[in-house]
């Protein structure tokens, strides 16, 4: 055990993971003494790994795939939008012994958004969004929050979709994915959740004749960081944010409250990350 604070990630598989570049950036540049390391952890592994960690200096870790959901059964508290969401990626190892669960997906969407289209008002008017998978209820959850009168939602799998409105409300009209073109006629916020058109994956294939090019339109897949998706709004004229900022600005939280700094996202976070 050191006397300095260490952190990092869990998942299975975890060598792709860029949080390691992202807190070791932000360790450098702030001069924080601190480790954050990727930590590959199977699933059986997990309450094991969750009650060791504290025990060797851990501060607090951040969760990804495939254990967000499960690790809310071992935290002693879980924070509301956490709660809402059904999933965490940020946990803290606090000092009396205690683990919170907090999922910070949703914020670092946002954040992302308001950063990369500062003009960008939740309130004009609907969002549209492609996707009823992990990363929606997130985005689904701090859109809501964030205040668009009324959430267009398309997935392949319509009952994913269905059972999201049953859950989370009546703001939300569920669309066919064959027509989910149709949603960009209105929406002013249009967000891709799906993994279509990430390197290696099939590509998005809706029509996008609809789009609005007063619209503000992300995608959360970010390899490439252009994808065809964002090319296509911008050919339209909307004004697109790419995904890397999302992943950037969820570590914020998590880096504050395990080094006491709260970090900036800037070219140099997103320079570093890249490299
Ligand atoms: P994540 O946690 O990243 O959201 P996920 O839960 O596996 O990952 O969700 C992936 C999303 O991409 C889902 O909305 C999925 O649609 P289905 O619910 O129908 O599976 C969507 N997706 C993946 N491949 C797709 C494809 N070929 N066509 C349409 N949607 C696809």
């Amino acid at each position: 055990m050191t006397d300095f604070p260490h952190a990092g990630v869990i998942g299975n598989p975890i060598s792709h993971s860029l949080s390691p570049k992202l807190h070791g950036h932000w360790l450098k540049q702030y001069g924080l003494p601190g480790s954050y390391t990727a930590i590959q952890v199977v699933e059986d592994a997990l309450e094991a790994t969750l009650r060791a960690l504290p025990e060797q200096g851990f501060v607090g870790i951040n969760v990804t795939i495939p254990h967000k959901v499960n690790v809310l059964r071992f935290a002693d508290q879980v924070t509301d939008r956490a709660t809402l969401i059904g999933a965490a990626n940020t946990i803290t190892f606090k000092q009396d012994g205690t683990i919170l669960a907090d999922n910070t997906d949703g914020y670092g969407f946002i954040s992302n958004l308001r950063q990369g289209a500062p003009h960008w008002d939740a309130k004009l008017g609907p969002a549209a969004v492609f996707g009823a998978g992990g990363a929606a209820r997130a985005i689904i959850v701090a859109l809501a929050n964030a205040g668009v009168p009324e959430i267009l939602l398309s997935n392949r799998t319509r009952p994913k979709a269905e059972a999201l409105k049953a859950e989370f409300g009546t703001r939300i009209h569920v669309v066919d994915w064959v027509q989910a073109g149709t949603m960009l006629e209105t929406a002013t916020t249009v967000v891709n959740t799906t993994s279509l058109g990430m390197a290696g994956a099939q590509p998005f294939r809706v029509d996008m004749d609809n789009l609005r090019p007063d619209a503000v339109v992300t995608d959360i897949v970010y390899t490439p960081l252009q994808t065809e998706f964002l090319k296509t709004a911008a050919a339209k004229g909307c004004v697109t944010v790419d995904g890397l900022g999302m992943l950037l600005h969820q570590g914020v939280p998590g880096f504050e409250r395990w080094f006491g700094q709260r970090p900036v996202v800037d070219d140099a976070t997103r320079a570093a990350v890249l490299a």
